[in-house]
């Protein structure tokens, strides 16, 4: 079994709905729903944890632990970790942010944890452009080799007690400065894989994001 936990406390300044982003209307539900729904449908998830914000911790989707998120997203993932069921069973983490993810990819994630031993397990996607790392001024360093380049995403999947050794103790300098929580595992020597995923995965950052969001959502309902 696993459990998942969903951060979904952002305040989604830079969608500008005025609400949280994770409670925004996509495609006729609030966007928290879509991850939600996907997570059911997963046999091997037995507790869903949501992180909200406070003011709208009653509002989570009726069957999971609703909790108050934190200042940032490392810390929304650190108390929905101390609000889950006690257990040895791995730890699915996924930012509501991300609402095209569906069961086929949480359940490919649990699997390629088990198989593979590693403590953690990230989906991600190949790197299409060509990327270049610059000096302060935008003076081009280098081309890096894009073969070896994979954008991240969520689901991240994790061994409980990796993920509990690297976060219930990080101090809030250090989870302000990760942008995922694979990253916490790689700077304390674990293994990290990644599981491909596809590329239509998508964050939802901005109403151009929200727009492709619910176009996607359509088709796959449609087709
Ligand atoms: N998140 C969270 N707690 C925070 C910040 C972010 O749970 N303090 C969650 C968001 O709800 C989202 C995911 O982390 O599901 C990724 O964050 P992001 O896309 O940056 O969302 P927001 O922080 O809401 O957006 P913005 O940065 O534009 O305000
Ligand atoms: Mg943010």
């Amino acid at each position: 079994m696993a459990v998942a936990l969903i951060v979904a406390a952002g305040r989604g300044e830079r969608l500008g709905s005025g609400r949280p982003k994770a409670l925004v209307t996509l495609a006729g539900r609030p966007m928290l729903e879509w991850s939600v729904e996907a997570l059911r449908a997963v046999p091997s998830v037995s507790a869903i944890v949501v992180a909200l914000p406070i003011e709208a911790v009653d509002l989570a989707p009726a069957g999971c632990v609703a909790v108050a998120g934190g200042a940032v997203r490392s810390q929304s993932v650190q108390a929905a970790l101390a609000a889950a069921p006690a257990g040895d069973d791995p730890v699915l983490v996924h930012d509501a942010a991300r609402p095209l993810a569906d069961a086929s990819l949480f359940a490919a994630a649990l699997a390629e944890l088990e198989r593979s031993g590693a403590d953690a397990v990230v989906a991600a996607a190949p790197v299409t452009d060509t990327i270049k790392q610059v000096r302060t001024g935008l003076e081009v360093e280098r081309t890096l080799d894009r073969s070896l380049l994979w954008a991240a995403q969520t689901p991240q999947v994790f061994r409980r007690e990796a993920l509990e050794r690297v976060l219930v103790d990080a101090s809030d300098e250090l989870l302000a400065r990760a942008t995922d929580d694979a990253w916490l595992i790689e700077r304390a020597g674990g293994s990290v894989r990644i599981l491909p995923a596809p590329a239509d995965n998508i964050k939802v950052t901005t109403p151009r994001d929200l727009h492709l969001a619910e176009t996607l959502l359509r088709q796959r309902a449609g087709g």
